[in-house]
């Protein structure tokens, strides 16, 4: 069981999931000594998926077992998950560990053991009931396509469909953060894009970190960052355009499906990301408006004060809206709207919202009806 100094998923979705600074790494003693990590400063958020990128020996591999405590942290400032990795207890490490997982390019898979009790012990390890193991194990490797080769051993197994076995078997204990090395290589295209889409709605639902190193350029496309590493450095860090996110988004939102292409775009392009905290509070009964926002996950709730009381009249969830009544009537806001879980929201400020509205009448349209049915 975890001790209460672990750090652990309750710790505010705000903070980065991976904070490095001045981090430097050498191999060897004495004249041997070489130096292979040089300064280097990362911030990655929760929720994140990073993919690294750089040449072979680049320092990419070292940097990510240092970041899975695999390795111990000689200089400057690594921490994870809200622990700080530099001169931490083994007992901190080992707790950290359990909420980290591990999908490495060498399967090491055990090749007397099933897909199934492969996938087990990994359970075993951070203690998960007994009778939970067999539901989970089946659910996961049905996820990656497994569903029929549960008992089989690795000799019985492709190349691919091992690697699959290893991708259940670091995802099975739900970590916070996924370290992966080259994890879609040995697949073909399909198998490749499930599991980066398995990723995604780690990614989204539950704020899982990704980290992976790879040179599949097939997936490129799911990565919110990219970062390039060269001769132990990070030379660029790049942020994916929010916005291309965004577009993709809510192009499936019921309020925005009759804009077209371009007005779309001009709509992501002015959208805020905002993300907020379990418990707090986004909009304030009898306050003014001024933003028109759109659920990207989580869930909030509607709260109508009356007579004294408060009353939760409706909870929202991943691609519903809220905020418009006071932006299309000029009233105060109706009801106050508080974070019922971690939520990533998106936000318009209201003269863009009213571009909007002027742009498109099905926008208006939409919003006009949802007013009406929620009063
Ligand atoms: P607004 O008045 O700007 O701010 C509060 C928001 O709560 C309001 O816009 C609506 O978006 C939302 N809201 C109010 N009542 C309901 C309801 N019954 N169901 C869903 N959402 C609501």
């Amino acid at each position: 069981m975890p001790d209460n100094t672990t750090p652990s998923a309750d710790q505010p979705s705000t903070e980065p999931a991976i904070r490095i600074g001045g981090l430097q790494h050498s191999f060897g003693e004495g004249e041997l000594r070489k130096q292979v990590l040089f300064d280097n400063e990362l911030e990655v958020a929760r929720g994140e998926i990073v993919i690294m990128t750089g040449p072979s020996g680049s320092g990419k591999t070292t940097l990510l077992t240092l970041i899975g405590t695999l390795r111990t942290v000689q200089a400057g400032s690594l921490n994870v998950l809200g622990c700080e990795l530099r001169g931490a207890s083994a007992r901190r490490l080992i707790d950290l560990r359990r909420q980290i997982g591990f999908i490495f390019q060498a399967h090491n898979l055990f090749e007397s053991l099933s897909a199934y009790q492969n996938v087990k012990m990994a359970m075993e390890l951070v203690g998960v009931a007994p009778s939970e193991m067999k539901p989970r194990a089946t659910e996961m490797l049905s996820r990656v396509g497994l569903e029929h080769r549960i008992h089989y051993k690795p000799a019985e197994l492709s190349g691919g469909q091992k690697q699959r076995v290893a991708i259940s078997r670091g995802l099975i204990h739900r970590p916070r953060l996924i370290l992966a090395d080259e994890p879609t290589a040995a697949l073909d295209e399909k198998s490749g894009r499930d599991v980066v889409t398995l990723f995604q709605e780690l990614a989204t639902r539950e704020q899982v970190t990704v980290l992976m190193v790879t040179h599949d350029n097939r997936i490129l496309d799911v990565a919110d960052r990219i970062v390039n590493m060269v001769d132990g450095r990070i030379k660029s860090n790049v942020l994916v355009k929010e916005s291309a996110k965004i577009c993709e988004f809510i192009k499936g939102c019921s309020v925005f499906t009759q804009l077209t292409p371009r007005t779309l775009t001009q709509v992501a392009d002015q959208m805020v990301p905002e993300k907020v905290a379990a418990g707090s509070v986004i909009i304030r009964q009898g306050e003014p408006g001024d933003k028109f926002y759109l659920i990207r996950h989580g869930e909030v709730d509607v709260i109508v004060e009356k007579d004294g009381t408060d009353q939760t009249v409706a909870s929202l969830g991943e691609g519903d809206f809220f905020g418009e009544a006071a932006l299309l009537t000029g009233e105060p806001r109706n009801a106050t709207i508080r974070a019922k879980t971690d939520a990533s929201l998106y936000w318009l400020g209201n003269e863009v919202f009213q571009t909007v509205m002027r742009t498109s009448a099905s926008f208006e349209e939409e919003l006009r009806k949802s007013l009406f049915e929620r009063q």
